[in-house]
């Protein structure tokens, strides 16, 4: 028996099977040959919301949650954050490699070409009532904008599939921001192409008579990191969604629109929205234990801790920690800074949280500084598809280009009635009148 095997005894049938062992996983079709008969449908693994199922092979993000380490391509986290820009790591996602100067210098001169949306999106999003919620607003955007780009069903031509990249990543800046300007009823900034990615799309949110608007150099350096913070995060929630969609070989605006749509949730890219509203409701520092007690006894989640994958730290909650006194050196203190810092200290010593491996993951940091750039609450999972849009897209790729992907279709173990006959229905008087006419 070869040693990179797992052998299985099947009880009920007294079989021995041998399944190959690659890369520390089991090829799940393999259990199919485990059988009790010729009738048997097989062996299935039964693994709702994913909890340990790998389902691709990706050479982009690596995690390890017990450990707290995140890469892109290999690059620890810690050190793209502190030595590139959002418009590089973008590259180093999609292309696989980090961009030298003059190859940086084009991508980013390209992406900045496709900021401008067609004056009917400007339209189209007028059409969205005065307080529609910018996510909302930002997730039917990109979907209506497969309308506009029917170039983008053919998914298998390289070119084609990079100007729609192109297009997107440039876009959803410009999006986010006319989302806002909307709910503010203030007129849209047009793109400023003289101002680097994240300084422009501060632009476009706050500039209101200025002549030229420039944004604090630390601020603008404070986005960039978060937007690096949040590009990629391996088979997420949205990810899924986003390579779930895209196995059926749609567009990749109809399939993002998804996977915004997935984001959107207070359970992923929603929580930071959700850590602002739980501060607010703890309103001061003297009800932090009281919020925790209730916490403990299943009353409502700590928003912003726990994780699914990391079960030390989450490393980009420590990197935004440290930031967050750069943001409010500039802008002022978050009142509400005082009372997440108590809340984590008490967790962090409680046995509750302890025992559950239960840390501050990003969007507990997050949602503080966004507030204290005055980003209102509601803009802050929109905040989160922007530098994610590049994540789901170098995703969308990488399956597109497996060979061992096809379209993403679960199995189901169905627990419903046997079959059964539709009994015949009995006659109703005006049906009966009906009838006798
Ligand atoms: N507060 C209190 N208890 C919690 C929390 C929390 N935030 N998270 C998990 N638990 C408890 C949960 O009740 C359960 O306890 P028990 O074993 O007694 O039933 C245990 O910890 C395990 O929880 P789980 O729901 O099985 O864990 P999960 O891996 O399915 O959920 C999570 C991960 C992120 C959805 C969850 O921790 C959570 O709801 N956190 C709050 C929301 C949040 O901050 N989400 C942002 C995630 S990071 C950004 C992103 O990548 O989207």
């Amino acid at each position: 028996m070869g040693m990179n095997t797992l052998t299985v005894t099947d009880n009920r049938t007294g079989k021995l099977y041998e399944i190959p062992i690659t890369e520390g996983a089991i090829p799940a079709p393999d259990l199919r040959k485990i059988k009790t008969g010729p009738e048997d449908f097989g062996l299935m693994c039964y693994d709702p919301a994913f909890m340990n199922t790998a389902s691709c092979r990706s050479r982009i993000t690596y995690i390890d949650g017990d450990k707290g380490i995140l890469r892109y391509r290999g690059y620890p986290i810690e050190q793209l954050a502190e030595r590139r820009s959002f418009l590089e790591v973008a590259s180093l996602l999609i292309f696989g490699e980090l961009p030298s100067q003059e190859q940086h210098d084009a991508w980013s001169e390209q992406v900045m070409l496709h900021t401008m949306v067609h004056e009917n999106i400007k339209k189209f999003m007028e059409g969205f009532r005065y307080d529609a919620h910018p996510m909302g607003m930002f997730l039917s955007t990109i979907g209506a904008l497969s309308t506009f780009y029917p170039d983008a069903k053919q998914i298998g031509d390289i070119e084609s599939r990079h100007l729609q990249m192109l297009r997107l990543i440039g876009k959803v800046p410009t999006i986010a921001a006319y989302a806002y300007r909307h709910s503010q009823g203030l007129p849209y900034v047009a793109p400023d192409n003289g101002l680097p990615y994240t300084a422009n799309f501060l632009s476009m949110m706050f500039r209101m008579a200025e002549p030229a608007y420039r944004p604090h150099p630390d601020l603008v350096r404070a986005l960039d990191v978060l937007f690096i913070l949040h590009a990629d995060h391996e088979q997420n929630c949205s990810t899924s969604a986003m390579r779930g969609i895209g196995s059926s070989h749609v567009d990749p605006y109809s399939a993002l629109a998804g996977a915004a749509s997935a984001l959107y949730g207070p359970l992923h890219g929603g929580a930071n929205e959700a850590v602002l509203a739980m501060l607010n409701e703890i309103g001061t520092v003297a009800n932090v234990p009281a919020f925790v007690k209730k916490v403990k006894a299943g009353e409502g989640r700590l928003m912003g801790f726990g994780h699914r994958v990391y079960k030390s730290y989450d490393p980009r909650a420590r990197i935004l920690k440290q930031m967050s006194d750069a943001v409010f050196a500039v802008q002022g203190r978050n009142p509400l800074i005082h009372i997440a810092l108590e809340l984590e200290r008490i967790a962090l010593e409680d046995d509750y949280f302890v025992s559950r491996k239960l840390y501050p993951n990003v969007d507990f940091y997050s949602g503080l500084i966004y507030q204290a750039m005055k980003f209102p609450v509601a803009m802050f999972p929109v905040l989160f598809a922007i530098p994610r849009t590049v994540g789901w897209l170098a995703q969308w790729e990488e399956m597109l280009m497996d060979p061992e992907q096809k379209i993403a279709r679960p199995r189901q173990i169905y627990i419903g009635s046997g079959a059964r006959d539709v009994p015949a229905r009995p006659a109703r008087r005006a049906e009966a009148g009906v009838l006798a006419r």
